[in-house]
């Protein structure tokens, strides 16, 4: 965990979906937050210096058995605290005051009458709208609260609220222990920032001073510390985050960190000519540019099992790494670019996650190396402001992702010199076609598959009978979730119109629409 955080405010989960939600919104107040388990003790969270607490929502009633709770010494820590829905139930509850499930449960938009603008509300006049979420309700604060805000009864929208109103926020200004029964984190609740900030700068005495640059200087004291007089290995794609960390690796250490661009063949057009140029314009790191087509193409000959494939790639991906490592000098580091929501999936904070098809196959394990993880305490957005920072264009700042083993899981089947090719040629007409309507940074990823179905064409008097290109485009925050984007029918004409004009060998576009789940992104 961190602890070079001069502000640093814990988000204690107990177990919504909001949780990060509510760590990105505290970054966003430029507040450095981690989220932490809520079965953690108050000793280890303690240790982390925290200016203030916020306790998540969670799906559990705290009147349930087994519902998650907190350390009760947390209470007592004279720590700003604000719980949200759940977190508010529980303080409510733990400290005396009456929890008890409403009839009717209230959803969705709500208006609510201020009561007490004096400390987390204030600023935010005499009604807010909000968004609710929840069965239970508290009825009764504890000891030393007041009710600081309250349903109103004129409820409007898709809230059920009727009858009494119920208690919307609760204060305690002399302990600094807030909730609120609302979720101030979702865009549905318009001035729920204003609460952030209101909770963050005056009730715990943050000054917002975790930006861009101070990540930067960060970083690259965590840097120097971990490599000594070492070197550093660093595999770099060309896709956002390793050339962020690229990057920040240059900065902090400059030539002792040895770049590693490989190019397997599997790589899209202009693609490797473009990691090179901008690098060595802008970064001059050492960067060693392994030219591996060969070898990853007659490794690949005949194979169309995508398991296969992949298991291939990451074994040659081994191969030419150690080869690297061993060429300057046995280098034990390896610079790799996991991000936070990898480590807050592995659920434990601290153990390195290595997920066999984010990065090459398991490398680290393998080759007993080091890592080095400058950018694990960092959402996707966050690192795209440290590239901007660090002065990377924008083309590689605001990169859609590409998967490691490349054009390999996008071409179905075999993969020949003349598929990849011809899969060249359909993923620059897709991205050429999505950038030309201004949907490149809309969209998660927009690439093209291709697949070894056969239909008959016509074109002039010829028959033709060629293969598939499919056209995938999908929106959404992260990779977890991934909806088909419903792209405008005329962008979709003119990328089937360019395919099927100016690609051999294809006679038929299709377009996927398939969410994920239950599908993946990729094809294979
Ligand atoms: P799926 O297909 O699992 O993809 O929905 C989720 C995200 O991960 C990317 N992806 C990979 N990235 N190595 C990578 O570095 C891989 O082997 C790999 N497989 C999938 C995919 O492009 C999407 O963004």
């Amino acid at each position: 965990m961190t602890g070079d955080h001069d502000e640093l405010v814990v988000v204690l989960d107990f177990g919504a979906q909001y949780a990060q939600l509510i760590a990105r919104r505290i970054r966003e107040c430029r507040v450095y937050s981690e989220i932490v388990p809520c079965d953690r003790s108050a000793a280890d969270i303690l240790a982390l210096r925290p200016a203030g607490i916020v306790l998540s929502g969670g799906p559990a009633s705290v009147y349930a058995e087994g519902s998650p709770r907190c350390d009760p010494a947390l209470w007592h820590a004279g720590i700003p605290m604000l719980g949200i829905c759940y977190g508010m139930q529980l303080m409510a509850k733990e400290l005396g005051g009456e929890v008890a499930p409403t009839q009717i449960r209230e959803y969705g938009r709500t208006e609510l009458r201020v009561e007490s603008d004096a400390d987390l509300l204030r600023g935010l006049g005499d009604s807010i709208t909000a968004w609710m979420s929840h069965g239970d309700a508290v009825l009764r604060p504890p000891a030393g609260f007041h009710v600081a805000a309250r349903t109103s009864q004129t409820a409007v929208g898709a809230a059920t609220a009727v009858g009494a109103p119920t208690i919307a926020a609760i204060a305690d200004p002399a302990r600094r222990l807030f909730g609120v029964q609302f979720h101030p984190e979702v865009v549905h609740t318009p001035r729920g920032m204003d609460i952030f900030r209101n909770f963050l700068y005056q009730q715990c005495g943050c000054h917002g001073r975790w930006t861009p640059a101070s990540i930067i200087e960060e970083s690259c004291r965590a840097i120097r510390e971990q490599a000594g007089e070492s070197r550093v290995l660093c595999g770099l794609s060309g896709g956002v985050d390793s050339s962020v960390l690229a990057a920040l690796g240059y900065r902090a250490i400059g030539d002792r960190l040895v770049c590693v661009f490989v190019d397997h063949g599997l790589l899209r057009a202009g693609e490797g000519e473009q990691v090179r140029e901008t690098f060595t314009r802008h970064f001059p790191v050492d960067l060693h540019y392994v030219e591996a087509q060969e070898r990853f193409l007659t490794a690949l000959a005949g194979v169309t099992d995508p398991e296969q494939k992949r298991i291939i790639i990451g074994r040659e991906f081994i191969a030419v790494f150690e080869e690297e490592a061993r060429k300057h000098g046995d280098i034990r580091l390896l610079a790799q670019g996991t991000l936070y929501p990898d480590v807050i999936e592995s659920g434990t904070g601290s153990a390195a996650v290595i997920k066999s098809h984010h990065n090459v196959g398991g490398l680290p394990e393998k080759m007993g190396m080091k890592l080095v993880e400058p950018l694990r305490n960092l959402f996707k957005d966050e690192v795209r402001a440290v590239g901007h920072e660090l002065g990377l264009p924008d083309e590689i700042v605001w990169r859609q992702p590409f998967p490691g083993p490349g054009l390999a899981v996008r071409i179905l089947g075999e993969i020949t010199r003349e598929r990849l090719e011809t899969s060249r040629q359909v993923d620059k007409i897709i991205i050429d076609e999505i950038t030309r309507a201004g949907l490149y940074r809309k969209l998660f990823q927009a690439f093209g598959v291709l697949a070894p179905i056969r239909s008959v064409g016509v074109m002039g008097d010829q028959r033709t009978y060629g293969e598939t290109a499919i056209v995938r485009a999908v929106a959404g925050d992260d990779a977890m979730t991934a909806d088909w984007a419903d792209l405008p029918h005329e962008v979709l004409a003119a990328i089937a119109n360019r395919i099927v004009n100016e690609v051999a060998g294809i006679t038929r576009v299709v377009y996927d629409i398939t969410s994920k789940p239950p599908a993946t992104i990729e094809w294979e």
